[in-house]
């Protein structure tokens, strides 16, 4: 794969490949709840962005994030297997949490699977601290980890 990956809002053209996506990279073994309609109310939503990673065509990754009034929630993070590695999530992430900063959110929350260690590692690289365990969390029968990050830069000290 070659060239550079290009983001940008999603579209309802995109619902369906972030739907199967989400089916095989993320709620694998839990059943397919984000469906195509699903999705396209997050497209949809004035209080929510989805974002899509595209190149030479294919889409390559999303990820879709909630905002409240003092708080974003991610929702979904996903990059095609094929596609890993390669700074993709780190660009997905940062274009929302830029996007957040701009409406005046300083706070990210999110879940993940407890047994997803690669998820687990990539938010730790992007400075997600693990603030809470819940079990049952998906369906009754798996752990999540919740993580949170917070996007306001630390005060100077003085002096
Ligand atoms: C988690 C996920 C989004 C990461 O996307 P990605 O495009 O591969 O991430 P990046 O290339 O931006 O990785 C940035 C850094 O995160 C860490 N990281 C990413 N994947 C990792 C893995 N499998 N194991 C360990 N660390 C990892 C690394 O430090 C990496 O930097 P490096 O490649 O220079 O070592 C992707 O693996 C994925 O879609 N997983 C399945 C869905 C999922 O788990 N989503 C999150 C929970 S909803």
């Amino acid at each position: 794969m070659s060239g550079q990956a290009i983001l940008h809002l999603a579209t309802r053209a995109d619902a369906a490949g972030i739907a199967a996506l989400s089916r095989d990279r993320i709620e694998q073994g839990l059943g397919w709840s984000w469906t195509a309609p699903r999705v396209l109310r997050s497209v949809r939503d004035p209080a929510t962005n989805v974002v899509v990673a595209h190149r030479s065509g294919r889409m390559l990754g999303f990820g879709i994030m909630k905002y409240h009034d003092d708080d974003s929630h991610l929702l979904l993070l996903a990059v095609h297997a094929q596609a890993t590695r390669r700074g993709i999530g780190s660009a997905l992430l940062a274009w929302l949490e830029r996007s957040a900063l701009a409406a005046g959110i300083g706070q990210v929350y999110l879940e993940a699977r407890l047994a997803n260690g690669a998820a687990r590692a990539f938010y730790a690289r992007l400075g997600y601290r693990e603030i809470q365990t819940l079990p049952g969390y998906y369906q009754g029968v798996e752990a999540c980890v919740r993580l949170a990050k917070d996007l306001w830069p630390a005060p100077v000290a003085p002096g």
